[in-house]
Parts: C-alpha cells; structure tokens; sequence
C-alpha cells in the first residue's frame, strides 16, 4: 500500500503570519489542500498529516478526509515523522512529503514511486542556480548519494552544491520504523533531522537513490510571502498551459484564472479577464467572455457566457448568458436558453428554448420550456418572513413588467398581460390580466403643454 506521511507541525516563522503556513494560499487553495490533491490523484491511499502549530486550523479545513498525528513540542522533521506511529507495522512504501512543497505534480509523485522500486530510501532533488538555504546533497566519487547536509550544518565546500534536497522522500515503511530510533539531534539547530535517515540506511547496507526533478520551479519550498507569491505565479502558469494543451485558447493567460479543477473542452475560447474558483467543468466550443466568474458550475457544450457571475449553477447545451447576467444557488437551465443582460436567477430551473433577455428576476421558479419572459419581469418570492415557489408551464408568454406573487402555478400555453400583478394560478391555455383599465382624457395633453 502506498502511504503518506505530511510534515505541517512546524509554525513557519519566516511568513510572520498568525495563521500556520500550510494553510497559506498558493493560487486557488490552501498548500495543504494542494499535496492531499496531488497525493491523491497519485493514488496514495493513507496520508498521514503531522500537526502541531496551528492544528486546529488544518484539522478543521481537511476534516476526516486524513488522519492526524500531533507534534508537540516541534523537535524538527526527523520528530515529525516519529509522530504518524499509526503507519507503524505497514508494508509497502511511504512518502514523506514537506507540507510546504505544494507544486510537486501527481507525475512527479507517481515517478518517485517507480524510482523507488530500486532503493529502500529514494529521495527527490534538484539542481538551482541559487542553491539558498535548501540542504545539499553530497555524492560520492560514484555519484551515489552520501548524505544530507542542511544549510546551517554545511562548510564552505558544501555550500558551493548546486543540487538540493526537496523534502520529499520514499522510503520502506518497515525500514523507516526500524531506524527512526536512530536519529539524533547532534547538529547546529538542535533537531531530528528526517535527512540524516540517508546515512543511517546506508550504514546498515541498504540502498538509497536519487530521483533529480527536471523543473526546479515545481519543487519550491514556500518559507515566506515572496515563495509565496513564486508559488502562486507557477501554478497559475501551470494551470493554463495544461488547459492550452487539451485545445483551449486563452486569448491572454497572463490575465486568465482558471482554478486547478478546471476542465474545459476543445476549441473553447476563455477572453481575459475571466475568473473560476472550485470545480469548473465547461464543454466544447463555448465562449467565455471578459468580466465572467464562474464557482462551482457545470457548462455544457457551445455556450456564450458574457460578463457574467455563475455561482452553484448547471447549464446545458448552446445557451447563451450576459452580458452582466447573475445565476446562483443551484440554478439548472436547459438546452438552447438564452438569457440576456441584467437577468437574475436564483435557485430556478428554466426548461429547452426559454427565453429571458431583459432586466428579470426570477427566484426559487420552475419554468417549462420555450417559455417567453418579456422585459423587466419580477417573480416575487419573499414575504419578509418565508420564501415561495413559482410555477411556470411550457409555451407560457410573460409580458413586460409582470410580477408574479408566489407561491402560484402559471399553465401551459398562458398569457399574462404586460404591467400585471399575478396573484393568482392562471390554467393552461388562459390569459390573465390585472392592471388597471387605461382612461383617456381628450385633448388633456395640449392643455397642460399650453398652460
Ligand atoms: C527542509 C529540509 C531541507 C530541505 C528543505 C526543502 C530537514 C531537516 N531539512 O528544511 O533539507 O532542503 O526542507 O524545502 O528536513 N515540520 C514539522 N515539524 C517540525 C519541523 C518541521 O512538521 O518539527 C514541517 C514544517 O511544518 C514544514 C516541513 O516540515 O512543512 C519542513 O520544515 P521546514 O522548517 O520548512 O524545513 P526547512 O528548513 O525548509
Ligand atoms: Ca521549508
């Protein structure tokens, strides 16, 4: 089995922040988020997250989703580790991952994996021009890796190593528990190092490789904000190209955001200026225009989206919406609808070929299809106290400037007078009409202009 154990106990002094550094924003979600995603989607069944500092702040957000081990006091990575004794007795192979890595691809995981299947500890690294305060890796004259040696601990020969340890290790889980007992901290911080654990497997004869990661952008380690910042940046790239390479055009990448549980089918187009946030799923051929947020919403294939904010919403085939249109709190339309500008629509279902161009409000309705709202037409849904539904058969014609005042049901096929006030259900086939009878006084108009 493949197991998991996150390192994200330690308080992140470097982001001078109340808040753990885990539960720090990198592009669309909190750093944690991000390695429980990426582990996932490389099929790591049991991932073990080692909280101290800020706890309660990873535990409330990741929920049941992980199990949790407590690390206090923090005693560095090396102590982490000892904490997740839950793994303890498992076969198979575990990654231990710093929680602060939130770039490294599921690929990246799954290839670590293989590269494992040679070694009893295999650990990730890779070459920067600028090797900060990342640990060197030290070789030996065969190129074989010796051992870690962290920033603080180097001398200046070391110091000169361009290739750095990334924090994220496999290692046989029952070769890990044998020798975790092993660490000691005999070193310039005063801490369990997890790395000396490359010195102790080889003491006992066994084998330790190195897979070297291609991007050294994709293994940053966020310490503070302008990590931070990089992070973001990164996967904000990452997101977009992937996005490009199934068939997408972005017209400006730099000024599109596209959540990382975006999907978008061929030949869309996504102008700038458009935002998604949480799981976005869009078809083929659609159009998004500038100034559209889109959250948690599932579009079909040749849509139109202009301007537009779609919340909790699901929409079909060629519809088209905007500009400046607003849907929300699970709104269901149908094939083929077309809403136009300034139309609200709350917790409503509009059925195939709906029409709603102009300045609409429609809430908590159930409208059929090739209904036609005319301009400026209010479903009334809220008494101040309780909210109630309105019910709206096929082919029904609103006219313009028509309040309907729920709870009502509206037949097939109705007719509602423009300027009504509807209080009443009206049968299929019917047409209502409540407004006051129109009075014309002769020659009134010149009167009053001639005075
Ligand atoms: C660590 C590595 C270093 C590597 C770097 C990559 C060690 C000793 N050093 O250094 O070789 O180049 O990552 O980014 O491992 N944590 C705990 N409990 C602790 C201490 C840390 O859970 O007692 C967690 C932190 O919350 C963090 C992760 O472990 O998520 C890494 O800790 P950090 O202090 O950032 O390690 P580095 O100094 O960056
Ligand atoms: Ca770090």
């Amino acid at each position: 089995m493949k197991s998991a154990i996150v390192m994200a106990a330690g308080k992140g002094t470097r982001m001078k922040s109340e808040k753990t550094k885990t539960m720090h924003q990198v592009f669309d979600k909190p750093m944690i988020e991000h390695v429980y995603d990426n582990l996932k989607k490389a099929g790591v069944a049991h991932i073990v997250v080692v909280v101290g500092h800020g706890a309660e702040q990873i535990q409330n957000y990741l929920k049941d989703k992980v199990e949790y081990a407590m690390q206090m006091p923090q005693l560095g990575t090396g102590h982490a580790v000892m904490q997740a004794e839950c793994l303890k007795g498992e076969t198979g192979k575990t990654i231990i991952f710093n929680g602060d890595c939130p770039l490294v691809q599921p690929e990246t995981i799954e290839k670590l994996f293989e590269k494992a299947q040679d070694a009893q500890f295999t650990l990730l690294t890779t070459v920067l021009d600028d090797a900060l305060k990342y640990g060197r890796i030290i070789r030996d004259e065969h190129d074989n890796v010796e051992k870690i040696v962290e920033f603080k601990d180097c001398n200046e020969e070391e110091l000169q190593v361009k290739e750095i340890n990334v924090g994220i290790y496999c290692v046989d889980n029952e070769l890990l528990w044998k020798y975790l007992p092993e660490l000691t901290n005999d070193n310039a911080q005063k801490e369990y190092y997890i790395t000396d654990l490359v010195e102790i497997f080889k003491k006992h004869g066994h084998t330790v490789n190195a897979m070297v990661a291609s991007d050294p952008d994709e293994m940053i380690g966020v310490n503070d904000r302008v990590m931070l910042e990089e992070a973001t940046c990164w996967l904000k790239r990452h997101v977009n190209r992937q996005i490009m390479n199934q068939g997408v055009t972005l017209i400006d990448s730099e000024h599109t955001y596209l959540s990382t549980d975006t999907v978008i089918g061929e030949d869309s187009v996504i102008y700038p200026n458009v935002y998604m946030e949480g799981h976005v799923t869009i078809g083929k051929n659609c159009t998004i225009l500038p100034g559209t947020y889109l959250k948690n919403v599932v579009i079909g294939d040749g849509c139109t989206i202009d301007s537009s904010r779609l919340t909790d919403t699901k929409v079909g085939n060629d519809v088209t919406i905007g500009p400046n249109s607003h849907l929300r709190n699970g709104c269901e339309i149908a094939d083929k609808v077309r809403i136009g500008n300034f139309v609200e629509l709350k917790n409503s279902k509009l059925g195939y070929n709906t029409k709603c161009a102009h300045l609409t409000y429609i809430g908590d309705s159930t409208v059929g299809e090739k209904v036609n709202f005319g301009c400026g037409v209010v479903t009334v849904n809220y008494d101040g106290k309780n909210k109630f539904r309105t019910e709206i058969g096929d082919g029904a014609f609103i006219g313009s400037n028509v309040n309907i005042i729920a709870p009502v049901k509206i037949g097939k096929n109705a007719l509602l007078a423009a300027g009504s006030t509807i209080n009443h259900d009206v049968e299929d086939g019917d047409m209502a009409i409540a407004r006051p009878r129109q009075e014309v006084k002769k020659g009134f108009g010149d009167k009053y202009k001639n005075k």
